[in-house]
């Protein structure tokens, strides 16, 4: 049976956006599942929200890594209510001819990889459940372009396309933010 308690799993939670958003989630009751690469940072940011004695899990490690999105949907499985796809590498700002292979696929899997196949087994776990909610984190890049961040915008651009699965959490009313 799926436990009732509210509870959300933020990508980078452990500083900048996220943190804030997983915060933001603690001072409202949810349980929080915490991610990051820096496990120094994710122990601070543990600290940090438990003062809202909400209960806290991590998940450590770079998401371009299956088992760290294997990770991350078992920690999820009977108790996840909300995902909030955050984590991004910063654009770039160059121009599309000065961007490496490396560069470009640290983006795509960064940025929209992973947050696809994160997203498609947590969505499986929602549509079992009957419930669930996504956000998905995006950018002013992902609604129009702007000089040197063709990439950036295109996984901005992809990142919307999965909107069809984003609804409104009740008391932030956060929707694909830019
Ligand atoms: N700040 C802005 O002005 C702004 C504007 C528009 C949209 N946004 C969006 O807001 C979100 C949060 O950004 P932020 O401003 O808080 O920037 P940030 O502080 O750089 O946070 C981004 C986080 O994503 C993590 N990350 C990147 N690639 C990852 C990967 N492959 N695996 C695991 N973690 C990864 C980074 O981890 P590390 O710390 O280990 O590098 C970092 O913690 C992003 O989606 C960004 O595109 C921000």
């Amino acid at each position: 049976m799926p436990d009732t308690n509210k509870c959300v799993l933020v990508t980078a939670s452990s500083k900048g956006l996220g943190k804030s958003i997983a915060n933001v989630f603690a001072e409202n009751g949810y349980d929080i599942i915490l991610h990051g690469r820096d496990i120094n940072k994710v122990k601070e940011t543990k600290q940090f929200i438990q003062k809202n004695k909400v209960k806290t899990y991590e998940v450590i490690g770079d998401l371009r890594d299956k088992e760290v999105i294997q990770s991350l949907v078992d920690i999820s499985k009977n108790k996840i209510t909300v995902l909030v796809n955050n984590a991004a590498i910063p654009c770039y700002g160059l121009p599309l001819e000065k961007m490496n292979n490396d560069k470009i696929m640290e983006s795509l899997e960064s940025n929209l990889i992973s947050a696809i196949l994160l997203t498609h087994k947590i969505y499986s776990l929602m549509k079992e459940q009957g419930f669930g909610s996504i956000i998905n984190i995006n950018s002013i890049v992902g609604k129009e372009p702007k000089k040197f961040r063709s990439i950036h915008s295109a996984t901005k651009w992809g990142l919307r396309l999965l909107r069809s699965l984003e609804y409104v959490v009740s008391k932030l009313e956060i929707l694909g933010v830019s």
